[in-house]
């Protein structure tokens, strides 16, 4: 039998691992998963994803297939490769500052694995980490397991992920940059050697960094996709309140300055998911930490946070009271295309209807389960969204699911039993809803 081919490991099958796992396998780079998760590895050797993802199950199915990706809990396993991933979660500590256990965790096992082993090997951080911590908490406790010395024989680099859940495979396959932080010339031409093998017919605009700079380009990135938000959500509260103002056309207006650009300017209920509101208590704290109070962040999570009483206030515009209300929750995910339902604005909003005293029904094509171990039985959670529309005093639209576009206003009709519709997400045709009681996210009420 000849030698296998030098491979790539990923420690950590989440979102950010997986995904990248794949699409390098499918572009041919032989590849090693891990994952402390037994249930997860031996899914994964079926080719089932542990979660939705767009284009992601039929490449694992295919890359398994061809046997160019090998999923282990096994840790040793990863001193085969040349160079290898850290890819695991970095959640928040109560405090928000950012908890590192796993890294640390992840970073050992891969110096022991590659303790004793002669080869050079490339260790790179792709996990969100605040500024210094590859140089800081990672380069320490790799020399240590590994009883190597960064240099010659081992690389270190910072290099942070920027995909988006719901288009992660199409985001890894056509990225708009690569940041590489690394940490000597060596590890640098390591990292830009194999995205060369991967993106080699497009040129992908590649930064190259020490390691402190690319963990801050991360943060950065979440911080202003997060002003964003709030700034457009800071505009859409105001023209809810003057009648005739309306957020979408301001946008479409204001995105047509180049300084500004037309994308994420979307009017909402808040954003959600794992790493917005995660990434922005952590550079918080850290800036706290060192002694400078970052307020503008404070300021974009508070109106993200109340973004949710937004929305519910806008129910109270049309019932009223919502004591003993029945109001049908159209989509739970934090946005379309995935089921995860980590910090989904959904669930704010659920938990102030309900502190309202209404009754809520809810539904969403994909995150439903997920969804089922959050809210528990506090919510009635429903198959199809006609079950979770009938007998509804409102509908509140949540996510922008196209599954909800396509909702006749005879579907409403013929089974809500007031026709009060809250559209978070202005995906409704207004026109086509002659007849109903309709509030849009940052629509000001008509004059
Ligand atoms: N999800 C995103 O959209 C996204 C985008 C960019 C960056 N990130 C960052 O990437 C990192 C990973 O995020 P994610 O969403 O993929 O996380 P995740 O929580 O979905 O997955 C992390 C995985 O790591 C595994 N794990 C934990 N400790 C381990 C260990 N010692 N050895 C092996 N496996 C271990 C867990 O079992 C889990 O499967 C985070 O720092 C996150 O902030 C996430």
């Amino acid at each position: 039998m000849g030698r296998q081919p030098e491979s790539v490991s990923f420690v950590g099958l989440g979102y950010v691992g997986l995904c990248t796992a794949t699409v390098m396998a499918s572009r041919g780079i032989r590849i090693i998963g891990v994952d402390v998760d037994e249930k997860r590895i031996e899914e994964l050797r079926k080719g089932h994803p542990p979660f939705h993802e767009p284009q992601l199950q039929p490449m694992l199915k295919t890359v398994v297939r061809k046997r160019r990706i090998e999923f282990t809990t096994d840790a040793s396993q990863v001193s085969d490769s040349s160079t290898v991933f850290l890819t695991v979660g970095t959640p928040s500590r109560e405090d928000g500052s950012i908890d590192l256990t796993y890294v640390k965790k992840a970073t050992q096992d891969v110096g022991s694995a590659i303790a004793g082993s002669p080869a050079y090997h490339h260790v790179v951080v792709k996990s969100t980490v605040t500024p210094g911590t590859t140089t800081d908490v990672v380069r320490p406790v790799l020399e240590a397991s590994s009883e190597k010395v960064c240099g010659p024989e081992l690389g270190l680099s910072s290099n942070p992920e920027f995909l988006a859940e719901g288009s992660a495979i199409n985001g890894t396959l056509h990225p708009d940059k690569i940041v590489i932080g690394a940490s000597d010339a060596k590890s640098s031409t390591t990292l830009t050697k194999l995205y060369r093998r991967i993106y080699s017919k497009s040129k992908v605009p590649t930064i190259v960094t020490d390691p402190t700079t690319a963990e801050t380009i991360k943060y950065a990135s979440n911080a202003f996709l997060a002003t964003r938000v709030s700034t457009i959500n800071t505009i859409a509260n105001i023209c809810q309140r003057v009648p005739n103002a309306d957020v979408e056309t301001v946008a479409k207006a204001i995105g047509l300055d180049p300084r500004i650009g037309p994308l994420y300017l979307k009017a909402g209920p808040g954003y959600g998911g794992s790493c917005f509101h995660k990434d922005l208590q952590a550079l918080i704290s850290f800036g706290r930490s060192k002694d400078y109070d970052p307020l503008l962040l404070t300021a974009v999570e508070e109106v993200n946070q109340r973004q949710a009483s937004e929305i519910v206030n806008l129910s109270k515009k049309l019932l009223g009271s919502l004591d003993n209300c029945r109001i049908a929750v159209l989509g739970l995910a934090f946005k379309k295309g995935t089921d995860d339902m980590r910090e989904a604005a959904s669930v704010r909003v659920i938990d102030e209807l309900l502190k309202n005293g209404a009754k809520v029904s809810a539904y969403d094509p994909m995150a439903v389960e997920n969804a089922r171990r959050i809210l528990g039985d506090r919510v009635e959670l429903m198959q199809d969204a006609i079950s979770c529309l009938k007998g509804a005093d409102c509908c509140i639209v949540m996510t922008e699911w196209d599954e909800f576009r396509k909702l006749k206003p005879s579907d409403y009709k013929s089974n809500m039993k007031t026709l009060n519709i809250v559209d978070a997400r202005r995906i409704i045709k207004r026109d086509d809803f002659d007849g109903f009681n309709y509030l849009g996210v940052g629509l000001g009420l008509s004059s």
